[in-house]
């Protein structure tokens, strides 16, 4: 068959995959290929039993596998034929040198870009899909456009906002898309190729058209001040937690203001994910970088409230256990870094774990679908710790359990079942205030919450 137009992805993780996939699914009059390095992955994406856990991912990938997506190794080919290139490989925190814990590791990304310069004999528009730091593109557009062999290359940002969990609902109708380019005419008249693709299925008015160092930007301060809610209202829950007001109905007192809005208030041990931390300590390496102190100083303070928010929970399990968890049984329920994913990167559960092992409790963990990447997450002290796929047998024997993920089936456990197989006093502890507390402690558990007092029968 004669494509429109070739469009390729390099990376082909929790963004490549899906994104490209819908892209497949919507355009069927475009060639979308997804390479990556690992090999395992890509044969993955290619079976039924795909490399990430997403609800909905599996019908929109099998309806467009192998009639026009397709899963590949063979980068420098690929690049050869491709007439856009989608850049969608991880970009971690830097772990060495200057500005280690803080910087972006752009390695994966510059390699890639060396890659697609070497393998092209044609022009081509690259787009910039993974997260990046501002002005990110002009590197990009430097070291592409470097060679001497004529071809010009257009470099677009085009950052990804769905989140994990309700990926395919995000992608599927997004608030918005975003396209930043140079505001030259070919910058523009690549754009454009760009709106033409997602206008396939996304209304007009929602992609938004910008310069590239605003789309950029604007990726890293979504994140940021997404981060920065959770932490406002985790940071008012430890004073509810003295004050005997309850942060639920502060949440929904304060929610109900329309400038506030409703949305990402909940209270919780903490956020996680592979982005927030590690984007929101690139915007203040940035800053920092600039010269803009007090600035860097005010974001990075949503990440301090984030880990002080993780430590106090580990506390609090273990002041209100008697000061002692050491050969206590404590399950685990929970240990993806949010609902529907299988996905366990920066998870609060990370934190957590570590902590009550340090204090020599017996820790079972129990998910329905993290387990094989919580035992990666813990592979230092898995000899510490037990998995446990079934809750009920997770807490059988044990002297408390914490719930750290929102998964909808831990609303629906028989508590009363669970309290009687557990040791007694029996201590529950809901990092997620997902639980009915009221019930549970008539049950007979000693129910701790998050930004409410506690209700005690001891
Ligand atoms: N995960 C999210 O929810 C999310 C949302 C929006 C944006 N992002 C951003 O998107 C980017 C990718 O994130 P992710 O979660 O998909 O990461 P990921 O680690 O799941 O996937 C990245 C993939 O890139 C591959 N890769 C690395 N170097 C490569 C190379 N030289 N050639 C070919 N493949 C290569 C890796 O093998 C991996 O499979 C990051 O910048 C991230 O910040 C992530």
């Amino acid at each position: 068959m004669n494509f429109k137009r070739k469009i390729l992805c390099i990376g082909a993780g929790y963004v490549g995959g899906p994104t490209m996939a819908m892209i497949a699914l919507k355009c069927p009059q475009y060639r979308v290929t997804v390479v990556d390095i690992n090999e395992q992955r890509i044969r993955e994406w290619q079976s039924d039993n795909l490399p990430i856990y997403e609800p909905g991912l599996l019908p929109v990938v099998k309806e467009a596998l192998n009639r026009n997506l397709f899963f590949s190794t063979e980068i420098d080919r690929n690049i050869k034929e491709a007439d856009i290139i989608f850049v969608s490989v991880n970009t971690p925190t830097k772990s060495f040198g200057q500005g280690a814990g803080m910087a972006a590791d752009l390695q994966y990304w510059e390699k890639t870009a060396r890659q697609i310069l070497a393998n092209s004999d044609t022009d081509k528009i690259v787009v910039e899909k993974s997260t990046l730091p501002i002005r990110t593109a002009r590197a990009m557009e430097r070291i592409l456009n470097s060679n001497d062999r004529g071809i010009r290359f257009e470099v677009l940002s085009n950052p990804e906002f769905l989140a994990e969990g309700t990926a395919i609902k995000d992608l599927e109708a997004p608030d918005r898309v975003l396209i930043g380019s140079r505001e030259t005419e070919p910058g523009i008249r690549a754009r454009k190729e760009l709106v033409d693709i997602y206008a396939n299925w996304v209304p007009h008015e929602r992609i938004i058209e910008s310069n590239v160092w605003s789309a950029e930007l604007s990726k890293l301060t979504a994140n940021a001040f997404l981060a920065q809610r959770v932490s406002s209202i985790n940071s008012l829950s430890a004073l509810c937690e003295k004050t005997e007001a309850d942060i639920n109905e502060v949440a929904y007192a304060i929610g109900t203001d329309s400038r506030i809005g409703n949305k990402f208030l909940k209270p919780s041990v903490g956020f996680g994910g592979s982005c927030f931390k590690k984007d929101i300590l690139n915007l203040v390496y940035i800053c920092r970088s600039y010269g803009l102190i007090e600035v860097a100083d005010y974001w990075e303070s949503v990440v301090k409230i984030n880990e002080w928010q993780e430590k106090r929970f580990v506390q609090n399990i273990l002041v209100n256990m008697f000061n002692t968890i050491a050969g206590k049984k404590i399950a685990v329920l929970g240990f993806a870094f949010k609902a529907d994913t299988g996905d366990t990167r920066e998870s609060p559960a990370i934190y957590v774990a570590r902590g009550l092992v340090e204090e020599r409790a017996n820790v079972v963990i129990s998910d329905p679908k993290a387990i094989i990447n919580a035992k990666k997450e813990l592979f230092d002290i898995n000899a510490c710790v037990t998995y446990e796929e079934d809750p009920y047998r997770a807490a059988e024997g044990s002297h408390a359990i914490a719930i750290l993920t929102e998964w909808a089936v831990y609303k629906t456990l028989d508590y009363k079942r669970i309290y009687d197989s557990m040791e007694k006093p029996a201590f529950i502890f809901d990092g997620r205030n997902l639980l009915d507390h009221k019930k549970l402690y008539e049950i007979g558990f000693n129910v701790f919450s998050i930004g409410k007092g506690p209700l005690k029968h001891i």
